[in-house]
């Protein structure tokens, strides 16, 4: 299984994924620069992700937590995700999202 993820130069990469793992922990795992800093638990926005716009209504919608975290996030758009909130199933097979820009 894999999804496909593309870093803010623009560079597409391909990368393994297992059921079950957080989004964020695969791009993380695969040494992409996300930084996950609160490591999955919804309370830091450095794992914002944009999803790819054949993807977003595939995937579960967010939870309030989620929402509230972005409200402080950077660069936030409407396909805007934590990618730790997003648990990788067959379902997400090929799975396409941008890294978001750092913070400010
Ligand atoms: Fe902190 Fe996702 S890793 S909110």
């Amino acid at each position: 299984s894999y999804i496909v993820v593309v870093d803010r130069e623009g560079q597409e990469h391909r990368l393994d994924a297992l059921n079950g793992w957080r989004i964020m922990e695969i791009i993380r795992d695969h040494e992409l620069p996300i930084k996950g800093e609160c490591g999955g638990c919804c309370s830091c926005a450095t794992c914002h992700v944009y999803v790819d716009d054949d993807w977003r209504a595939r995937l579960p919608q967010r939870e309030d937590e989620e929402d509230e975290m972005l409200d402080e996030a950077f660069g936030v758009e409407d396909n805007s995700r934590l990618s730790c909130q997003i648990l990788f199933s067959e379902d997400l097979e090929g799975l396409r999202v941008y890294l978001a820009p750092e913070g400010a």
